[in-house]
């Protein structure tokens, strides 16, 4: 047991230039431990509130409140054992009382799990990866990782309807190969861009900013530059998309800004089915909206067998969410973002609930983020497979990319998962 000396914030900034938490956990021992709340644009609405000052000031962004609420976390963690997360954690959902963390805010909560958990790490001299090995008794490897080319809905001023066109590199020998062939597509495809007059910039996660004039436009492209990387598609590159349907659907009815276009459930699902027909695409992030089980259900039973079919907002990292969609056959995957559960415990047992089910389960960043690498580590540790966050330009991506190679040193290439995570997918089979 070390206990839990003090439990500091500070206000800091992302990626988006918006304010954040950051805390510091100190131990008696002197030992640290520090982690710094990421931020969604596209939120799911059951995930853990982000606490906000709201007013004019910074545009409403302000997180003075969060971090007040430090100061009742340190009250009520201070002498606590740090190696216990599960303790620290409870005595978190204890003090908050709410399921959405909307007392103490989910930024504050979040940073202050991850912080523990860091602190326990440093208290047991091994690296965060290690740690959650040893504590969730998982077996580490380096993830797959889904890497952003293109940026659109809500991080891309909606210019296309679809949130992240993504590669995975499934054909890959090791991690740094996945590197070295993201490279090649995303400048090829970037090169593509600018030769068509199609670039307006570079989107919230550092992916391209495209003008397409169509989601197909996009697909295409995509295909492209895997081509002009030297790659064929759906051999060792396929495509992955976060639709982030939530974002332009309610109630069954989806609203195509792009081509003015209104779908009802059934009508997407026929639109994406045709895309999966058309274009290696080997994983669908939320293709339907966080209030569409139906949908969900309908999608997951015409392509389940063929394509990982992730839950972001709709199972917004929530373990009884994911066991009532295992139950209703709606996705086969869950994305893993902590800060929407608000704790480490609770995001671990929602991993363990989709492990046990046979589901895929992605870490992931979220839109806006910092130089915080823990999910480099959460991805490893838990040997969970696959880690999503963002695209392959700028550090608040790029520190996570590069983590994971410094994790690569110490756990060898040969840790490297590579298509192990979409075996239940067309890729596997063909
Ligand atoms: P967000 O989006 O972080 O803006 O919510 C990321 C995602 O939908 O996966
Ligand atoms: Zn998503």
């Amino acid at each position: 047991m070390t206990a839990i000396k003090s439990i500091n914030g500070r206000r800091v900034w992302d990626s988006r230039g918006n304010p954040t938490v950051e805390v510091d956990v100190v131990l008696e021992n002197g030992v640290r431990g520090r982690a710094i709340a990421p931020a969604g644009a596209s939120r799911g609405t059951r995930e853990a509130i982000d606490m906000r000052d709201g007013g004019a000031k910074l545009r409403g962004m302000d997180v003075s409140r969060a971090l007040a609420n430090i100061a009742k976390l340190n009250a009520t963690l201070g002498g606590m054992d740090a190696t216990d997360q599960e303790a620290a954690d409870s005595a978190i959902l204890a003090l908050d009382g709410s399921a959405l963390k909307e007392n103490l805010g989910g930024n504050a909560t979040v940073a202050t799990s991850l912080a523990i958990l860091h602190a326990a790490a440093a208290d047991a001299g091994v690296p965060l990866w290690r740690h959650v090995a040893d504590h969730y008794g998982t077996e580490p490897s380096l993830p797959l990782p889904e890497i952003q080319i293109f940026g659109g809905g809500a991080h891309a001023g909606r210019r296309v309807d679809v949130q992240d066109f993504m590669i995975m590199v499934p054909g890959a020998n090791s991690f740094d190969e996945v590197m070295e062939i993201t490279n090649e597509v995303y400048f090829a495809a970037g090169d593509i861009m600018k030769s068509r007059g199609k670039l307006a910039g570079v989107a919230d996660e550092g992916g391209w900013w495209p003008m397409f004039d169509s989601n197909e436009e996009a697909l295409e492209t995509l295909v492209q530059a895997i081509e002009k990387a030297g790659e064929k598609p759906g051999e060792r590159v396929v495509i992955s998309l976060d639709i982030a349907a939530s974002e332009f659907g309610k109630n069954g009815e989806y609203r195509l800004a792009l081509e003015d276009r209104v779908l009802d459930s059934s009508a997407l699902i026929d639109m994406l089915g045709g895309w999966l027909k058309s274009y290696p695409i080997a994983s669908i992030e939320d293709p339907l909206g966080e209030d569409d089980t139906e949908g969900m259900q309908e999608f997951t039973r015409r392509f389940g067998q063929k394509v990982q079919i992730i839950g972001d907002d709709y199972l917004v990292t929530n373990a009884r969410l994911v066991k009532d969609a295992v139950a209703a056959n709606a996705c086969n995957a869950v994305l893993i973002k902590v800060n929407q559960a608000g704790t480490v415990s609770e995001s671990i047992e929602t991993f363990k609930a989709a492990r046990k089910a046979g589901w895929g389960a992605i870490v992931s960043a979220r839109s806006g983020e910092t130089e915080d690498v823990s999910i480099s580590h959460l991805a490893t540790g838990l040997g969970g497979g696959q880690l999503k966050v963002g695209s392959f330009t700028r550090s608040e991506r790029m520190v996570k990319w590069n983590e994971c190679l410094r994790i690569q040193d110490e756990l060898g290439t040969g840790a490297f998962v590579s298509g192990a995570p979409l075996a239940n997918t067309w890729w596997a089979r063909q």
